[in-house]
């Protein structure tokens, strides 16, 4: 016998009467139900055990917690669901040895279609309307909300309070006080992201983004650039200090001393060049012994060795890609120094850098 007549003899036969395999399987579907029942409570309690992420300290963060336990809630059943049926039917319905035979015609199942599309569709929606409520509650305007500008720029954050007239490379928020976080970017995108805070916004060139919160826990966390910038991406951290309100105003009056040289009103100084060297985020790619930054994005600054001379320094900074390195690539540094700097701002910054020399 061939093997072909073999197959369709065996058609011929039709389905065996009783199959070993679901002997004794009167409700199959009951069955099913129970096991995907059983999978979907251990699943959702291994879920919601696992500690998914680091400790809140912001109020947005309880509502955003609370959010992501109802999406895990609500998707455990479902991929139980997927899993019991094709498991299920991988086992039941599985040829046996030698069957060549194709299975039965079907023409779909028009009940089971609508089931299959309506739960989805509801689930889905609702799980829309109520993400929708929570960032429209994160969202809303505050009362006695502090604005705090945030500037990213390769490879740096920059912080500045318009109201208390202090800018800061250091973010410094007093706790139970909602803040407006307004974000831009000198150059390409960026992210500012408080993993602490939960909330997460991209620093997109010509556009201000915003997020708010309000910060409840003191302590000290990581500012993260959640966005590919760059070849200094990974070194685009700072730190975020929450402080009690009282420790907050003493922060704010000894930068606006440190700032104004203690001034009384007028003009404010000309800021130091080991200031511009700060806030103009230089420090987040090179290492200056001086300023105590240690990126490795440039060359280190305090070792020019042989070009230490304010001639080179100052092409570098305005020209970066005049004289690269050896060991570094071009076009990596920020071409528009030269603009953004005032001749005595270079003039600063260049004398600093040469006093900065190990
Ligand atoms: Cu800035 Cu990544």
């Amino acid at each position: 016998m061939t093997e072909r007549e073999r197959v369709q003899s065996d058609e011929a036969k039709g389905p065996p009467e009783t199959d070993p395999r679901i002997e004794g399987e009167k409700h199959p579907i009951a069955r099913m139900i129970g096991i995907g029942l059983v999978a979907s409570v251990i699943g959702i309690a291994i879920t919601l055990w696992i500690d998914w992420f680091p400790e809140s300290a912001a109020g947005s963060a309880n509502k955003i917690d609370t959010l992501y336990d109802v999406l895990l809630i609500c998707s455990v059943p479902v991929f139980v669901l997927v899993m019991t049926i094709a498991i299920y039917s991988v086992v039941r319905f599985r040829a046996k040895p030698g069957d060549m035979g194709d299975g039965a015609p079907i023409h779909g199942n028009t009940r089971l279609e609508i089931i299959w599309v309506t739960i989805p569709f509801i689930m889905v929606t609702a799980l829309a309307i109520y993400g929708w409520i929570v960032l429209d509650d994160l969202e809303a305007k505050q009362r006695n909300e502090m604005v705090v500008k945030v500037t990213g720029q390769q490879f740096t954050w920059s912080f500045e309070y318009p109201s208390e007239q202090v800018s800061s490379p250091e973010l410094v928020l007093p706790v139970d006080r909602p803040v407006e976080f307004r974000i831009q970017t000198k150059d390409v995108i960026h992210s500012f992201w408080v993993p602490q805070f939960r909330l997460k916004s991209d620093a997109v060139p010509g556009l201000t983004t915003t997020i708010r919160l309000t910060p409840d826990k003191p302590g000290r966390y990581e500012v993260v650039c959640a966005e590919l910038c760059g070849l200094g991406h990974s070194t685009m951290r700072q730190f975020v200090r929450v402080l009690p309100a009282a420790d907050f105003d003493t922060w704010v009056q000894n930068e606006k001393q440190a700032a104004g040289g203690g001034g009384g009103g007028g003009q404010a100084a000309a800021p130091s060049g080991e200031e511009l060297f700060s806030s103009e985020g230089c420090g987040g790619c090179h290492t200056l012994k001086a300023a105590g930054t240690t990126a490795k994005v440039g060359p280190d600054l305090g070792k020019l060795g042989a070009a230490a001379n304010a001639k080179f320094i100052r092409t570098s900074i305005v020209d970066p890609n005049a004289d690269v390195t050896k060991g570094y690539q071009p076009d990596i540094m920020p071409g528009n120094f030269g603009t953004a700097l005032s001749k005595e701002e270079l003039d600063a910054l260049v004398k600093y850098l040469l006093e900065a020399q190990e």
